[in-house]
C-alpha cells in the first residue's frame, strides 16, 4: 500500500510510501484520497501528510505523462485536501518538488526539516505546475517571487522558503514527531484553517508580465512553457481562483502535449539511464580516489584540476617547466576569482579550494595519486611516452586516464604494463563548467576502473556517458559530419552568418562557424595535417577554413576567423573579406554557388549528426541512442527541448529522416550521404529508435 493512515490522539497521520521519490502515481493519488476521506469522515481533529523514505513527494509521476489520465486528477485531489474542515499539516523533508510542493501548498500548514528543499521545477520538463502551483504560490509570496521560482525551476532551501512565508516551522530532527506535536498544538490553540486559494489575489503592475515575457524570450529562446507560466501567474492576478485554475489547466495540457516537453522528459530519463553501464554488475567494487594528479596545465588541464579540487580532492598539477606551470596556476586563480566576482562562491571558499591544487614539475610527485589524468596536446607518441613514464612511477591500482579527444585509448593503454588501469576521461571545454564527461572504455579497462570513474563523475558533478574506442568517440566523431556539412553549405552558397543564424534559430546554443572560431581554426587544421589525405574526408569541405588559417586568421583568439572580433571579446562582425574568399574558393573548386535556405542548412547539419549517430549505436560505441542525446545536449549546446539528435529523429519520424538523407544522396553524392544500415533496417521494420532501444534491454 503506497499510502497508510494511522490515527493517534485524534490526529490522522497519512504516510506516503512510494520509493524511490514518492512520486504521485495513480495508486498514490487514490490512496491519498481514500486516507483523507477516511480521516475527515471520522472524528479526527487534524491531518498530517508525511512521507516515508528519503524525501517528501518529489512530484507527479513523470512516467505516467503521455498515458491517458486517470481519476483522481491531482488538481481536484488537492482542492479536496485544501477543503478539509480540519487543519492539514504537510511535513517536508528531502525535496518537495512539483506536484509534491503543490500538495504542500494545498495543505494549510507546512513544517520542514532544516535541510529540506522546495520548488516547482516543472519548467525543466517543458511544463508548468499543473495542480494549482501557479495560482496558490503567487497568493502566498507575491507575483515577482512566484515568477522567479516557477520560471527558473530552481529549488530553494527551507530557510529561504520560511522567509517567503512558504514554511511555518523548521525543525532540526525527528520531523514526523515534530509534525504530530505541531498538529496537536494547532488543535489545542483552536488555530483555524488557512487556505491559500482564499487569500486575496496578488497585486501587480501589468508591466512586470511584459518584462518577464521579454526576458524569457531571450533566456529561454523558442520555449513554450516559460511564456505559458507568465500567462498563468498573470491569471492569478486578473481572474478568480477558479478561473485561474482553468487557465492553468489549459496551459498545462498544451505544454504536456508539446514536442518540447516530450524532449525534455526524454532528457530527464536519458541522463539517468546514461549512468547505468550495461554488463557492469551493480556490486562492482570501487577504488578509492582522494588524491589526483593532472598532467598538463593548459586550458584543459587547469579546468580538469579545478573539478577535483571543487569536490574536495587534493590535486597535483604537473607541467614540463615552471613557466608553463605558473601559467596554469594563474589561469586557475583567475577562474576562481571570476567565480567570486559572479557570486558563485565566497572568497574564503575560493582560496581554500584553490589551495588544494599544488604544482610540480617532477613526475615522482604523482607517485601517491589514486588517479592521474593526462591532458597534454593531441599527439599519440607524446601520450604514449607519458603513460610509459606513469607506468614506472604510479602506485599499484592507480587509475591512469587520458583526456584525449581523438587518439586510440587502446594504443595509449598498450604503452603501459597495466592496460586494465587505463581509461579515457574526455572533458569538454571549459572543463570546469561543461557538464559532460565521456568515459572511454578501452578493450582492457577493468570493470572496477569503469565503475569508479562513473561514480567519480557524479562526485565532480558531471554527467557521464560511456563510449567505446573510435576516432572522436561519440561526440567528436559525430561533430565531424556536422562540421563538414556546415563547411560544404558555405562553399555551395551560404554565408557564415546565414549558417549560424539558421542553426541558432533552430535552437543550437551557438552556430557552427562561431564554434569553429571559438575553438580555434588551427586546431582542426593541425588535426587534418596529421591525417593521411584519404582520411581527411571531402576535400571541398575545409578549403575555406584552411585558407583562413594560412592567412593567420585562427579564430577568436587571433581577432579574426570566419568573423572579425574586437580584441578580447566574443562580439563579432561579418567580414566581407571572408565572403570574397568563399566565392574565390568555390570558383577554384568549380562549385556553382546557389541560394541555400535555412531549412536545408538545418536538415543537412542535423541529419548528418543523426546518420553518424545511427552508426555509432549500431557499432556499440554508444550503449544506447539516448546516451548520444545526453552527449549532444550536455556537450555541444544541442537544444534540450528537442531531446538530442536521436530523439529528434524519432520526433521527425525515421521514415522522413531516411527519405531526406536519400534525397541528399541523390543531389549531393553518396560519399557523404549513404544512409546508416541501422536507419534503413528500422524503417524496414517500422520501428522507432526508442522502440528498438527498449528491445535491446
Ligand atoms: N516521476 C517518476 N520517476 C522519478 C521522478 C518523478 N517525478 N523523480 C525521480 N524519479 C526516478 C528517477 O527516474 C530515478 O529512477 P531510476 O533509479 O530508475 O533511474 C529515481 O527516481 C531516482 O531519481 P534520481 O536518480 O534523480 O535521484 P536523486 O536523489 O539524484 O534526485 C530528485 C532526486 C531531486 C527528486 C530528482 O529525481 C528530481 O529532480 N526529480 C524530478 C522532480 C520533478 O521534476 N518534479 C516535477 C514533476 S512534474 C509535476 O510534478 C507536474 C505537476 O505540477 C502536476
Amino acid at each position: 500500500m503506497p499510502v497508510q493512515l494511522e490515527i493517534v490522539d485524534n490526529i490522522a497521520l497519512v504516510t506516503i510510501d512510494n520509493p524511490p521519490v514518492n512520486a504521485l502515481s495513480h495508486a498514490v493519488r487514490l490512496g491519498l484520497q481514500n486516507a483523507v476521506r477516511e480521516a475527515t469522515a471520522g472524528a479526527c481533529e487534524a491531518i498530517v501528510i508525511q512521507c516515508a523514505g528519503r524525501t517528501f513527494v518529489a512530484g507527479a509521476d513523470i512516467k505516467e505523462f503521455g498515458q491517458p489520465p486517470k481519476d483522481p486528477w491531482l488538481p481536484g485531489l488537492l482542492e479536496e485536501i485544501e477543503a478539509a474542515k480540519v487543519p492539514v499539516v504537510a511535513a517536508l523533508h528531502g525535496t518537495a518538488l512539483g506536484g509534491g510542493f503543490e500538495l504542500a501548498l494545498a495543505s494549510h500548514y507546512r513544517i520542514a526539516l532544516e535541510d529540506a528543499q522546495v520548488g516547482l521545477p516543472e519548467v525543466k520538463l517543458g511544463l508548468l505546475p499543473g495542480a494549482g502551483g501557479t495560482q496558490r504560490l503567487p497568493r502566498i509570496v507575491g507575483v515577482k517571487a512566484a515568477l522567479d521560482l516557477i520560471t527558473r525551476g530552481t529549488p530553494i532551501d527551507a530557510k529561504s522558503a520560511q522567509v517567503l512565508g512558504l514554511v511555518d516551522e523548521i525543525v532540526t530532527s525527528d520531523l514526523h514527531e515534530a509534525a504530530f506535536e505541531y498538529a496537536k498544538k494547532l488543535v489545542a490553540a483552536g488555530a483555524g484553517i488557512r487556505r491559500s486559494s482564499e487569500l486575496p489575489a496578488p497585486e501587480a503592475d501589468s508591466a512586470i508580465f511584459a518584462e518577464y515575457r521579454k526576458q524569457l524570450a531571450q533566456r529561454a529562446r523558442g520555449q513554450l512553457a516559460p511564456q505559458k507560466i507568465v500567462d498563468c501567474v498573470e491569471a492569478a492576478v486578473t481572474l478568480s481562483f477558479a478561473d485561474g485554475m482553468e487557465t492553468e489547466r489549459k496551459a498545462f495540457m498544451e505544454c504536456i502535449a508539446s514536442s518540447q516537453s516530450a524532449g525534455l522528459r526524454h532528457m530527464f530519463f536519458a541522463e539517468r539511464e546514461a549512468g547505468k553501464v550495461r554488463g557492469l554488475a551493480s556490486d562492482t567494487p570501487h577504488r578509492e580516489v582522494q588524491k589526483v594528479g593532472v598532467i598538463g596545465a593548459g586550458t584543459m588541464g587547469s579546468g580538469i584540476a579545478m573539478n577535483f579540487a571543487n569536490a574536495g580532492m587534493a590535486v597535483r598539477l604537473l607541467e614540463v617547466n615552471n613557466e608553463a606551470l605558473q601559467k596554469g596556476l594563474d589561469t586557475i586563480a583567475r577562474n576562481y576569482a571570476g567565480g567570486v566576482k559572479r557570486g558563485k562562491m565566497s572568497e574564503q571558499d575560493a582560496n581554500t579550494t584553490r589551495e588544494r591544487i599544488t604544482g610540480t614539475t617532477d613526475y615522482a610527485d604523482l607517485a601517491d595519486a589514486d588517479l592521474i589524468v593526462e591532458a597534454v596536446y593531441e599527439n599519440l607518441e607524446l601520450k604514449q611516452d607519458i603513460f610509459r613514464r606513469l607506468d614506472g612511477i604510479a602506485k599499484p591500482g592507480a587509475i591512469l586516464a587520458t583526456n584525449t579527444s581523438y587518439q586510440d585509448v587502446n594504443k595509449i593503454a598498450a604503452a603501459t604494463g597495466r592496460p586494465e588501469d587505463v581509461i579515457g576521461l574526455h572533458f569538454f571545454s571549459p572543463a570546469h563548467i561543461m557538464k559532460l564527461l565521456e568515459v572511454v572504455r578501452a578493450d582492457k579497462t577493468a570493470d572496477d576502473v569503469l565503475a569508479t570513474c562513473m561514480a567519480l563523475a557524479r562526485r565532480i558533478r558531471k554527467v557521464p556517458v560511456v563510449a567505446g574506442v573510435c576516432y572522436g568517440f561519440i561526440g567528436n566523431r559525430m561533430l565531424q559530419h556536422y562540421g563538414r556539412e556546415a563547411q560544404l553549405c558555405l562553399i555551395e552558397g551560404a554565408t557564415p552568418d546565414a549558417i549560424d543564424t539558421a542553426m541558432q534559430q533552430w535552437g543550437m546554443a551557438m552556430g557552427p562557424m562561431r564554434v569553429f572560431d571559438l575553438a580555434g581554426l588551427d586546431v582542426g587544421y593541425k588535426a587534418r595535417q596529421g591525417l593521411a589525405l584519404e582520411e581527411r574526408g571531402d576535400p571541398k569541405a575545409y578549403r575555406v577554413a584552411d585558407a583562413l588559417v594560412e592567412m593567420g586568421r585562427l579564430g577568436q583568439k587571433s581577432g579574426a576567423g570566419f568573423y572579425t572580433y574586437d580584441a578580447g571579446s566574443r562580439d563579432y562582425t561579418v567580414d566581407p573579406l571572408v565572403e570574397e574568399l568563399i566565392v574565390k574558393e568555390a570558383a577554384a573548386l568549380n562549385v556553382e554557388r546557389r541560394e541555400i535556405g535555412a531549412d536545408e542548412i538545418v536538415d543537412r547539419l542535423i541529419y548528418a549528426l543523426i546518420n553518424e549517430g545511427m552508426r555509432i549505436v549500431e557499432e556499440g560505441i554508444a550503449q544506447r541512442p539516448s546516451d548520444i542525446d545526453v552527449v549532444y545536449v550536455y556537450g555541444y549546446g544541442f537544444p534540450a527541448y528537442r531531446g538530442g539528435p536521436m530523439h529528434y529523429a524519432d520526433t521527425v519520424g525515421l521514415k522522413n529522416v531516411l527519405a531526406r538523407i536519400c534525397e541528399f544522396r541523390e543531389r549531393l553524392g553518396a560519399e557523404n550521404w549513404s544512409p546508416a544500415p541501422l536507419l534503413e533496417k528500422l524503417v524496414r521494420d517500422d520501428l522507432s529508435l526508442a522502440q528498438w532501444s527498449a528491445q535491446q534491454g
